[in-house]
């Protein structure tokens, strides 16, 4: 294992949060437009408040408007779909992002399907689908659009490289699948069920891992030289690190890949943490400038 080959996702969000924050003083000195993002929270879940919190503040610091609507538990779902609509109605909203999972009580496909698709920075609205399947002008999922901009800036053209995506998720596997056509890659979507996958690796110039189990892919699994991409974020019980005041064993965080094995083998590899993660909420603000831009008839900048 090289150092180089280890992809830096940390330094590589907090440069295009950089780039992003350049576009947000041009388009107030050009256009006197401040990108909004509003985002709703609706209940207690910790993890969710964590990554709400951290999405505000990075918002703030690249130079947008952060507003929150952080609603109880047992909001009634008619009182979220009417401050959706609100939102879509009020210019100054550019971006519009409903935390999920949302609690029992709320359809979250009814809740998505209300947000305006232009003000839809998770790209998770069917418009934004259909849109980035058929090759036109869509808010990508932020997830993939990390994942391909990381690519990207590793290994240049992807044309003709054959990728494995491990998971069919609407979030990551499936967006992630059609970046890569986009970018003319053969494309193998593999899933839990897949009986071949160490074979489906073995072959695959590029590999996506996002399906949610702990170092299911193996080292041996890895063509040399290929890309490999960790999708996942699994916390593990690591007893090597001791015990919690509580006596259970401490924990930590490993992603879909045998991290050490695979980097043995791999030209290139995101670590789990400080891989993809940092790039989701990177490309979250870049999806806000592109959708503000958008809104106002002016052409995103090319970031
Ligand atoms: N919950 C966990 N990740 C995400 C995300 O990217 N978008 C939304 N809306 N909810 C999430």
């Amino acid at each position: 294992m090289t150092v180089d080959n280890i992809i830096d996702g940390k330094a590589f969000a907090a440069g295009l949060r950089r780039k992003v924050a350049a576009e947000v003083v041009r388009l107030k000195k050009d256009h006197d437009i401040t990108p909004g993002l509003s985002v709703v929270l609706v209940g207690n879940d910790p993890a969710s408040a964590v990554y709400v919190r951290n999405k505000g503040e990075q918002t703030k610091e690249a130079g947008m408007v952060s507003s929150e609507h952080r609603l109880a538990a047992d909001t009634p779902e008619a009182d979220i779909l009417d401050l959706v609509n609100k939102m879509n109605d009020d210019p100054s909203v550019n971006g519009i992002l409903v935390q999920l999972p949302l609690p029992h009580q709320i359809d979250e496909n009814k809740v998505l399907a209300a947000i305006n698709p232009n003000k839809d920075v998770d790209g998770f609205h069917v418009t934004n689908v259909g849109r980035l399947w058929t090759g036109s002008d869509a808010l990508v999922p932020c997830t993939p659009l990390g994942c391909i901009l990381m690519l990207k800036d590793r290994l240049g053209d992807l044309s003709g490289k054959s990728a494995v995506v491990i998971g069919r998720s609407n979030i990551v596997g499936k967006p992630m699948a059609a970046l890569l056509i986009a970018e003319s890659c053969t494309v193998t979507i593999a899933h839990s069920r897949t009986v071949n996958l160490a074979d489906l690796c073995r072959d695959a110039d590029i590999v996506i891992a996002a399906v949610g189990r702990p170092e299911m892919v193996k080292g041996e699994w890895i063509k040399p030289g290929a890309t490999v991409i960790d999708v996942g974020i699994n916390r593990v019980e690591a007893p090597e690190r001791g015990l919690k005041e509580d006596g259970s064993p401490k924990t930590k965080l490993v992603g879909d890949v045998q991290f050490t094995d695979a980097a043995g083998k791999a030209g290139a590899i995101t670590p789990v943490p400080g891989g993809v993660g940092p790039m989701t909420i990177a490309c979250l603000l870049r999806n806000t400038l592109v959708a503000a831009c958008r809104q106002n008839g002016i052409a995103p900048p090319p970031i």
